[in-house]
């Protein structure tokens, strides 16, 4: 049994992780600052079944102004995943938010690494915006970054740390480039929670664009494993993946999938483009394939049906969609 350190335990693909790590025999010290981003008992409700664990522990606060040393001294593996999420939101003033939850928190932490971490490795949880609207697709790791919001430039800055203290400071460090995760749980702000709230709530459906942007969607459960994967692997430190789906599916192709799964034909409306919004994204997973011995396996109908499923589940006072209520 090992000790885990995961922060951003309380939010979307943190308490997934947790909840997978605990389930795996692991002693898990979890992090959050519980952010406004979402109603704080969305996120207490993420960690229902990690708090009845014994092996669970939960420090609310935030990184920087917590004692990295401490945390990470208590640890045998940190899994960083706290961050300032959200291409689209990170124009304008909120600017300051990403730099001090995205490269100030990772500095942060790489700093402790340093005095205290060896032995120890650190997993980063990046980001497919890095890439931008990169000319080849599916887009492999070694293709230059170049990103198309403010997000992706905090996300790239802090990769680059991660490499950096890896290859100069000898700090065990991974950078996972998660492709735009979804399932059970999805921040709000995302398309397919926003979509599922929709169906549910029996709202029309705002597609931002044309519809025709595809993204390589990766269920949640495949995300986690190869985060433990990473934990584990023997790899050279400063080493990173691409984590994709299996392939990229437009929004219009997701929708279709979506009606199906409903049983219903979906009011769709088409508002304007948004800023920060790449075109495409592909994950080349050949690396993570074959270093991390690791594999998407959930399509993108299971993935959809399990989260509409879930927010099903949550909206109480709306009627449950017949088709879904069958299976
Ligand atoms: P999330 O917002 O649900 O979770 C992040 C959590 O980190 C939140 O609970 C927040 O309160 C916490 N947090 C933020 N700053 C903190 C700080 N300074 N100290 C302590 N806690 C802090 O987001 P998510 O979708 O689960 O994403 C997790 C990570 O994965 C983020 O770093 C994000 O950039 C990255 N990522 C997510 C996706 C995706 O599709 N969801 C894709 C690529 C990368
Ligand atoms: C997601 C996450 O939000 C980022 O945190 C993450 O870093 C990024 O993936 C990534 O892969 O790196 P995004 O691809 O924008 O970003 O994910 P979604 O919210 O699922 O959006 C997918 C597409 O649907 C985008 O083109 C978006 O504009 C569109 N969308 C979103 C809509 O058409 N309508 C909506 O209501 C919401």
């Amino acid at each position: 049994m090992a000790r885990a350190l995961v922060t951003g335990a309380a939010g979307f693909i943190g308490s997934h992780l947790v909840d997978a790590l605990l389930a795996d025999g692991h002693a898990v010290l979890g992090v959050d600052c519980f952010n406004d981003n979402y109603p704080a008992a969305d996120k207490h409700a993420n960690l229902a079944g990690a708090r009845r664990h014994d092996a669970f522990e939960l420090l609310t606060g935030d990184l920087c102004d917590l004692d990295a040393h401490a945390l990470i001294e208590r640890s045998d593996m940190v899994f960083h995943l706290a961050g300032e999420p959200g291409v689209r939101g990170s124009w304008g003033k909120r600017f300051d938010r990403y730099t001090h939850h995205n490269v100030g928190a990772t500095q942060h932490l790489l700093e402790a690494m340093v005095e205290v971490g060896a032995g120890k490795r650190f997993v980063y949880a990046s980001s497919s915006s890095v890439y931008g609207d990169a000319l080849t697709l599916p887009t492999p790791e070694d293709t230059t970054p170049r990103p198309l919001s403010p997000y992706g430039v905090t996300k790239l800055a802090a990769e680059h740390l991660c490499v950096l203290y890896g290859e100069e400071q000898g700090v065990d460090t991974v950078a996972l480039r998660f492709f735009s995760v979804y399932g059970p749980r999805q921040r709000p702000d995302m398309a397919f929670r926003r979509f599922c709230e929709a169906i549910v709530e029996g709202r029309p459906i705002e597609v931002f664009g044309d519809g025709r942007q595809s993204r390589d969607f990766t269920f949640v459960a495949d995300i986690v494993a190869a985060t433990c994967a990473a934990g584990a692997a023997t790899i050279p430190p400063g080493r990173v993946y691409n984590l994709g789906g299996g392939g990229s599916v437009s929004v219009n192709r997701a929708l279709e999938t979506l009606a199906a799964l409903a049983g219903r034909p979906l009011d769709v409306r088409h508002g304007e483009r948004q800023e920060g919004d790449v075109v495409d994204t592909g994950a080349d997973t050949t690396r993570a394939r074959a270093e991390l011995r690791w594999t998407p396996r959930t399509t993108l109908s299971e993935g959809l049906a399990a989260e509409l499923r879930w927010v099903q589940d949550r909206a109480v006072p709306f009627p449950r969609i017949r088709s879904l209520s069958a299976s």
